[in-house]
């Protein structure tokens, strides 16, 4: 028996890293997964190496910064497989600027999707989840826990997904939903592998947002989300988990 035999997990950001592993972990843990991703590629990549496991993944493709892909990623997880229990949202952006350099078009997609694409699947699912005692695992970051050099956007993007699930929280505090978030430090992805930043920096200034511990893998930062999403933490709600090596802790 799996923790989540018979549950629907609906992955944003399925296609590479944490998403990956989160789909990975649930799917051999008896979930039904559908993994949404603007990488058609990769999804199909991640499904085959979920099938050969002996589970499921289906494909959703599109962008979690537009409202209506969000809601058909989440109609149609419902509809292909009867249900939905679990939203996991997990796509993301990153990269490193000088303040002077951020565009309005690059702080807009940071914004659109690391925050407006939680809360536009969110949006949709809660109806849905509601229905089952269901829950959301939003996936925010250390650098939304304090403040970045170079990395403002993210870190106000970050900062912003901490505190809608808070909110959220709030408003269904008397709803059978549970919204949770997991921040994570640093994470040996494709992310983290393509993060370069401005040559012309004051290496003082990120050193403070480094912390003492080697990179963590992508399976360690899902194991979390996983255990946050399955019913052994029936008693969390409203709760931000750090996942950083205690990058934050001081
Ligand atoms: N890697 C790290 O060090 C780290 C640290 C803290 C937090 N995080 C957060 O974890 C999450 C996952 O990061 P990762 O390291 O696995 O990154 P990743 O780049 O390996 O994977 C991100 C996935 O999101 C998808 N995606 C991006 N924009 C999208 C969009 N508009 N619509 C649909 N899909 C989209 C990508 O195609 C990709 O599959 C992100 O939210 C990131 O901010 C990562």
């Amino acid at each position: 028996m799996g923790r989540f035999d018979g549950r629907v997990a609906l992955i944003t950001g399925a296609a590479s890293g944490i998403g990956h592993a989160t789909a990975t972990r649930m799917a051999t843990d008896g979930a039904i997964v559908v993994g949404f991703d603007r990488d058609a590629d990769g999804l199909a990549a991640v499904a085959d190496e979920i099938a050969t496991l002996g589970g499921v993944m289906t494909s959703a493709v599109g962008d979690v910064a537009k409202r209506e892909d969000c809601i058909t990623a989440v109609t149609t997880a419902a509809a292909d497989h009867g249900r939905l229990d679990v939203l996991v949202n997990v796509a993301g952006v990153v990269w490193a600027e000088h303040v002077s350099d951020t565009t309005e078009e690059g702080w807009n997609r940071m914004l659109g999707v690391n925050v407006s694409g939680s809360f536009w699947c969110a949006q949709a699912a809660l109806p849905l989840l509601i229905e089952n005692q269901g829950n959301i695992v939003n996936v925010a970051s250390n650098a939304g826990l304090i403040g970045q050099a170079y990395t403002v956007a993210y870190s106000t993007a970050k900062g912003a997904v901490v505190n809608m699930t808070r909110a959220l929280a709030m408003e269904y505090a008397k709803e059978p939903v549970r919204i949770n978030a997991v921040a994570p430090g640093s994470v040996d992805s494709p992310m983290s592998r393509n993060f370069t930043m401005p040559n012309d920096l004051d290496w003082t200034l990120v050193q403070r947002y480094i912390g003492f511990r080697d990179m963590a893998e992508p399976s360690e930062v899902a194991n979390v989300i996983a255990f946050i999403a399955s019913d052994e933490a029936s008693r969390m709600h409203g709760a931000i988990v750090s996942v950083d090596g205690g990058l934050t802790a001081g």
